[in-house]
């Protein structure tokens, strides 16, 4: 095991210009992330404590090995490492009234539909889904409803597929909810909460980066895109949208964050209300 050399006081001010420059165009090569001038320090802090986490002594060594791997473990790592994964339950309230009012009513009429949560990050969006759907069509939810969760990160997926959260996460939320959805955790899980196999058992989860040709023979007639797009540059946001449109179903439904939106790329939907765009065509049975 190699010693570690002590973190500098302030890494960032001894990342090299060309440190930075080489990092930056790996996360653009391999996750379309645009890195920022801004973004230094957090890329500095980040690739440090990677470093040190796989025992290199410096950083200029860990991206060095980085890429000398490519596709491999220590790459897929260092995309976990700089993405941002911030996100929460019923996030954007909006768009889940806008699911249950004016989507479902449609969709429950299906013996089937799939719904596509394409940057699900650490899970809780597609576990908000997930409880809307048994809200609204109980029991039918499990025959005839599926979503598909996916990110780049696979150490998001991992402690989204566990579907275990602290309790703080579901503050927020109705009190009734966290019975009839959530198993309250015990011994060393004290203070955790699960949710029930009834609604975890509603969510495939699959890595999936949307740099890539997209792996789903699927097309849905609801995707969410939420809060991803600000991390991409205008033209792989509209390779990305131009992607994502050929996976949704005539009529289907594009959600997006928001504070983002189409404006300034070129793309072939209808803008419905704010970040809820529209394939136009008719929806399928
Ligand atoms: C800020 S989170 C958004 C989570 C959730 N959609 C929400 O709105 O709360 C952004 C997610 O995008 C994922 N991501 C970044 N680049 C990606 C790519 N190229 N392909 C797929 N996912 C990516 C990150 O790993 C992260 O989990």
């Amino acid at each position: 095991m190699l010693k570690h050399a002590p973190e500098p006081a302030s890494a960032a001010t001894r990342l090299r210009p060309s440190l930075f420059a080489a990092v930056r165009n790996f996360a653009y090569r391999a996750a379309g992330i645009d890195l920022q001038e801004g973004k230094q320090l957090m890329v500095a802090a980040r690739l440090w404590k990677r470093a040190r986490a796989h025992g290199f002594p410096t950083a200029d060594d860990y991206f060095a090995a980085v890429q000398r791997d490519p596709g491999g473990a220590l790459e897929i790592d260092l995309i976990d490492a700089l993405t941002t994964n911030f996100t929460s339950f019923f996030r954007e309230p909006a768009h889940f009234e806008f699911l249950r009012a004016r989507i479902l009513p449609q969709l429950r009429l299906r013996s089937s539909f799939p719904i596509w949560t394409a940057a699900s990050s650490t899970g809780e969006e597609p576990y908000s889904i997930a409880v809307t759907l048994l809200e609204e069509l109980g029991a039918d939810a499990g025959r005839r409803a599926r979503v598909l969760a996916s990110d780049i990160s696979t150490k998001v997926l991992d402690r989204a597929s566990a579907g275990i959260y602290p309790e703080e996460r579901f503050r927020s939320l109705p009190p009734d909810w966290r019975r009839r959805y959530l198993l309250r955790g015990t011994g060393e899980q004290a203070g955790n909460y699960r949710f029930r196999p009834e609604v975890r058992n509603l969510i495939q989860f699959q890595r999936i980066n949307l740099m890539e040709s997209l792996p789903l023979e699927d097309r849905f007639p609801l995707i969410f895109l939420r809060n991803i797009m600000i991390y991409f540059d205008r033209p792989t946001q509209a390779r990305v949208i131009a992607a994502l449109t050929e996976k949704l179903e005539p009529g289907g439904y594009l959600f997006l964050g928001h504070s983002e939106s189409l404006n300034g790329i070129s793309h072939q939907l209808d803008h419905i209300q704010v970040a809820i765009y529209r394939k136009p065509g008719e929806w399928g049975a």
